[in-house]
């Protein structure tokens, strides 16, 4: 099971309180604990967290220089224990433009937590589904430009395999913080994915809140495009684009 979740509501949280936002993602650091601590109890096998989109570097200097110190913290202090727990951490997004120091902290994160077996845990940071999708896409025009006879099928399943060699599909995608968006996170892995928001803000977030939103998803019940009676008789063709 894949469970994605854009963690909003940080800023918001703190301004109620009367602190600075960046207390706020610090209290934030805190939930991203305890969800992943639940996750692998739960029996998780994927969970991708939204932690810095492309277009947060909009946001004050201040504020995004924090965000990335905490993230570093984050990992300096948490790797061996996720190393213990059997999980694999990846970062996701593009590294280009990110600080030297959370960099190397990244690289090594991954270095000794790449065998983990129990959770696939991945962050996203300096992330945005459209231009993972435009990249891919670019890659997919390459293979057209080679092979100029290709159809439309295998084209389709060149880019399908693609982007899921970077990402599984996503089984439930949470959102925290009241909105009801997907702000450019996991747009192709998304097409089937059950969406659960909540108001809870993500520094209240807490384990029981995940099993709810577990629980929620489970009750549901999945189709793929398909209809409740039995696929048996089904005509669809083997392949292709449908609606
Ligand atoms: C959204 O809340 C939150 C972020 C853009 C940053 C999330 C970062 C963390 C939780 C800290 C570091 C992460 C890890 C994985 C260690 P917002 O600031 O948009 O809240 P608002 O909508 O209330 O303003």
């Amino acid at each position: 099971m894949h469970v994605a979740i854009i963690m909003d509501g940080n800023g918001r949280w703190a301004t109620r309180r009367g602190l600075p936002r960046v207390a706020g993602h610090r209290a934030g650091v805190g939930t991203v604990r305890r969800v992943v601590e639940r996750a692998s109890d739960l029996g998780i096998g994927q969970m991708t967290l939204y932690a810095f989109s492309s277009d947060n570097w909009n946001r004050p200097a201040q504020e995004v220089e924090s965000i990335f110190r905490l993230m570093r913290a984050y990992l300096r202090l948490e790797t061996e224990r996720l190393r213990q727990r059997g999980v694999r951490l990846q970062i996701i997004g593009r590294r280009d433009r990110l600080p030297k120091l959370l960099l190397r902290e990244i690289e090594r994160a991954e270095f000794l937590t790449a065998d983990g077996e129990c959770l696939h845990l991945r962050i996203a940071v300096d992330y945005s589904s459209r231009e993972a999708i435009t990249r891919t896409i670019s890659t997919v025009s390459q293979r057209l430009l080679q092979e100029p006879q290709s159809s439309v099928d295998s084209l389709q399943n060149f880019l399908n395999s693609a982007l899921s060699s970077e990402s599984e599909d996503v089984d439930l995608l949470i959102r925290t913080g009241g909105e009801k968006r997907l702000s450019d996170f996991l747009l192709w892995e998304s097409a089937y994915a059950e969406l659960f928001f909540t108001d809870r803000m993500w520094p209240d977030f807490d384990a029981a809140d995940l099993d709810a939103a577990v629980a929620d998803f489970k009750r549901r019940e999945r189709r793929f495009g398909g209809s409740t009676t039995n696929a048996a008789h089904s005509i669809a063709p083997s392949a292709g684009l449908s609606p």
